[in-house]
């Protein structure tokens, strides 16, 4: 119920919101005329909510800089009621100027879908779309304007937690899921009561962090970045993308919070972005640490001249820009500038006409987790699912006996939406246990082990310890009776994220031990892995006959998971992360570029390890299925192009295999010789086709000279003619060749 000093306040800000044709800029302006230095430095400032706290340190007095007018904008904080009461508090200020409320909505909000790195794997940017969609929709009618989503930081280090919320190590799937995710979040008019604005994030490089330690440094060539890193942040921009996040990593010596080259020749000169640019989580205090700066005070200088407008959890614009403006540092109009963004983003989402339209229980309670979004979410997760092995056709499960669940997973509620998973209730999410008792099967589970041996992480994580002898005795004698056992191991949700890198991406000792002890029954072993990153499988892939990939597949993971062991869904998920044999070879990449050496095994003096292959366990683009598809040789429509003529690829995929099933058909290229050194192999193509069992189907791609361009010797963006190889095939590794030429 509305207040009537809400309702009276509510009519004073639309009338004052709506003067007859007055244009947005008008309106802005007029607005921002109207403030006060005190005022405008408010809007600037976005502090979090006591509700939830995703960094090092919270304001307990946030409250009162809201009421003060000095705060413009929170985050952590959702449900109608509580943005409700917040931004009853922003309009008791001088000039009514709405809250901005944004939070992590980052692989769904209330209905949790999987985690972005196994959603990736679905490669339907149809359903990638569709789960920001949802998304959007929900955290619209939860209070929410604004997400920090999507993050697009390609990595090559799965030791780095957060290669779960990203979508791989591919730049050109990377900017093609990234399109996707803004529409979906966004929508075709931020003005509609269901779309909120999005963040791209982070920017710029921060999956290039060294050795994979989160927060640590990162270093680079501007060629790297513009071939490999910076597209998928530029397509998001292209894309109409409302805010940019800056990263906690430096850019060529120089903190991306503070870095003009990056904040303002780029993304605004070059890329014409024309949004506000956010912070990360105290990101300007940091440069302090980073050496950059001696104080908040030159912190906020750097940081506000560079371009970041708006300052996420650190007061320093609070605290520094008058003092700045006084000093003559920092003009007046960079500080307009900077305000007029953020005001007209809350116009843009109609904060103006009314600052409480996101904020009504009614439509909370019929958007959220509606059936159909719970629907949405399975499917998408049955589509993340990768089998990764399948000796002797062990699954889909046939006669089904007794089945043994064992792992500390199998019945974790929690761990099953993963980290970031905003305002999830976990409570809410489905385990394999339950997923398979839904089914009838005749199911038992079993513990088996601790998800590690190491009790100072599972404190950290705040997982109770068992007793592990107790525990992997229960789970053997289980075993023993049963028919089939499935193993359910990996990481906890808190072993990957933010503030989560790994130096052992194994499975852990504790679990490992259980899983060699349960193989030695001589039952027949499914292993369902949940994890948030590539692990290295050697010893599982040489001793388990079947492998099952789920990441943290959201609130339906149980279902989707029991839907595709049974065989109800086949799986089709490919990686977009290569899986290493070992630590040692990261980081590891399929499209790495050439040596002067390439490996040769009969010569000792070419570019290799004595101790392990060069090539991933799992490469790019793998994942197996329950039918087979076998591909045929490669048809190129001309050996030989000119510049505005356009190849057409074809090649025919077969289902030999007993199951209806779906493939993603990958298209790779590979330019032979160039100015610069190119890439052994590159994605620019794939398609998802579904094909009946006996069936077949020619799968046709058309290139151009626009998929052959690259940054040249001289940093043009262009393409050179001579001889290139296109190969298409069910993964990275295992495709066919065919060449052609393109001449000048
Ligand atoms: C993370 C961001 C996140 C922000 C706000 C930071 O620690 O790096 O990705 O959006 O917190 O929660």
């Amino acid at each position: 119920m509305k207040s009537i000093l809400t309702i009276c306040l509510l009519l004073s800000v639309t009338a004052y919101a709506q003067q007859p044709q007055q244009t947005r800029q008008t309106f802005l302006r007029s607005l921002l005329q109207k403030m006060t230095l005190e005022e405008k430095i408010g809007q600037l400032n976005l502090l979090t909510s006591d509700m939830d706290v995703t960094g090092p340190f919270m304001k307990e007095n946030y409250k009162q800089d809201i009421l003060s007018g000095a705060c413009g904008a929170i985050f952590n904080a959702y449900t109608p009621q509580y943005t409700r009461m917040l931004q009853d508090m922003a309009l008791k200020t001088r000039l009514k100027i709405p809250l901005l409320f944004g939070y992590d909505v980052i692989h769904g909000h209330k209905t949790i879908f999987p985690i972005p790195l196994g959603e990736a794997c679905t490669w339907d940017l149809g359903q990638m779309e569709r789960s920001a969609r949802i998304a959007a929709e929900e955290a619209s009618a939860d209070g929410l304007h604004w997400t920090y989503s999507p993050m697009v930081d390609i990595a090559r280090d799965p030791r780095w937690g957060r290669v779960a919320e990203g979508v791989g190590e591919d730049t050109w799937l990377g900017v093609q899921i990234a399109k996707a995710k803004v529409r979906g979040y966004q929508g075709t008019d931020l003005s509609a009561p269901n779309t909120v604005l999005a963040c791209v994030k982070h920017f710029a490089l921060y999956g290039a962090i060294e050795a994979g330690r989160d927060y640590n440094t990162v270093d680079m060539s501007r060629r790297q970045m513009y071939q490999f890193y910076l597209p998928p942040y530029k397509a998001a921009v292209d894309a109409g993308v409302a805010t940019v996040m800056t990263s906690f990593n430096e850019i060529d010596g120089i903190p991306a919070t503070g870095n003009k080259w990056l904040l303002t020749d780029l993304l605004r000169k070059e890329w014409g972005f024309k949004g506000f640019v956010v912070t990360d989580y105290t990101s300007i205090n940091e440069m302090i640490n980073h050496g950059i700066v001696k104080d908040e005070y030159e912190a906020g200088e750097l940081a506000l001249k560079a371009g970041v407008d708006m300052d996420m959890q650190g007061s320093v614009y609070a605290t520094q820009l008058k003092k700045l403006v006084a000093d003559k540092k920092i003009s007046i109009q960079t500080i307009d500038q900077a305000v007029y963004r953020v005001l007209e983003a809350k116009y843009k989402l109609g904060l103006f006409k009314d600052p409480y339209r996101y904020s009504d229980s009614v439509k909370a309670k019929e958007v959220i987790m509606s059936p159909e979004k719970l629907k949405a979410a399975r499917e998408i997760s049955q589509r993340s699912i990768v089998l990764l092995k399948n000796e002797g056709g062990l699954l889909p499960i046939k006669a089904q006996g007794n089945v043994a669940l064992i792992g500390p997973l199998g019945d974790s509620q929690r761990d099953m939406i993963g980290n970031w998973s905003a305002a999830g209730d976990f409570k809410k999410a489905v385990t394999l246990l339950q997923g398979l008792k839904a089914k009838n099967i005749n199911v038992t589970y079993a513990q088996g082990a601790n998800v590690t041996d190491d009790s100072v992480l599972l404190a950290k994580l705040n997982i109770p310890g068992g007793n592990a002898a107790a525990m992997e005795k229960e789970a053997l004698d289980l075993a023993q009776r049963s028919d089939l056992v499935i193993l359910a191991l990996g990481e906890s949700q808190g072993m990957s994220g933010e503030a989560a890198s790994r130096s052992d991406i194994g499975i852990p000792a504790s679990q490992k031990r259980l899983m060699e002890a349960v193989l030695r029954t001589g039952k027949p072993v499914v292993l369902v892995l949940m994890n948030g990153r590539p692990l290295t499988l050697e010893w599982e892939d040489k001793h388990v006959p079947a492998i099952l990939e789920t990441w943290f597949l959201g609130t339906e993971a149980g279902n989707a998971i029991a839907d595709v062991l049974l065989g109800e869904y086949n799986p089709s998920g490919k990686l977009t992360m290569s899986f290493p044999r070992n630590t040692g070879q990261i980081p590891i990449y399929y499209n790495h570029k050439h040596t002067g050496r390439p490996l040769d095994p009969n010569n000792k003096y070419t570019s290799k390890y004595l101790d392990v292959s060069n090539e991933p366990l799992y490469p790019f683009g793998y994942g197996l299925s329950y039918t087979t598809f076998t591909y045929g040789d490669i048809r190129v429509s001309k050996k030989t192009i000119r510049p505005a003529e356009k190849l057409q690829v074809t090649i025919t995929v077969t289902n030999e295999g007993n199951f209806d099933g779906e493939e993603v058909v990958q298209l790779y290229l590979r330019d032979v010789t160039a100015s610069v050194n190119r890439p052994m192999k590159e994605l620019k193509g794939f398609q998802k086709i579904f094909l009946k069992k006996g069936a077949k189907q020619d799968v046709t791609f058309t290139i151009s000279t626009e998929d052959l361009k690259f940054y040249d010797r001289n940093m043009q963006y262009t393409w050179e003619p001579g001889e290139f190889r296109v190969q298409v095939g069910p993964n990275s590794r295992d495709v066919k060749e065919a060449a052609f030429i393109v001449t000048k």
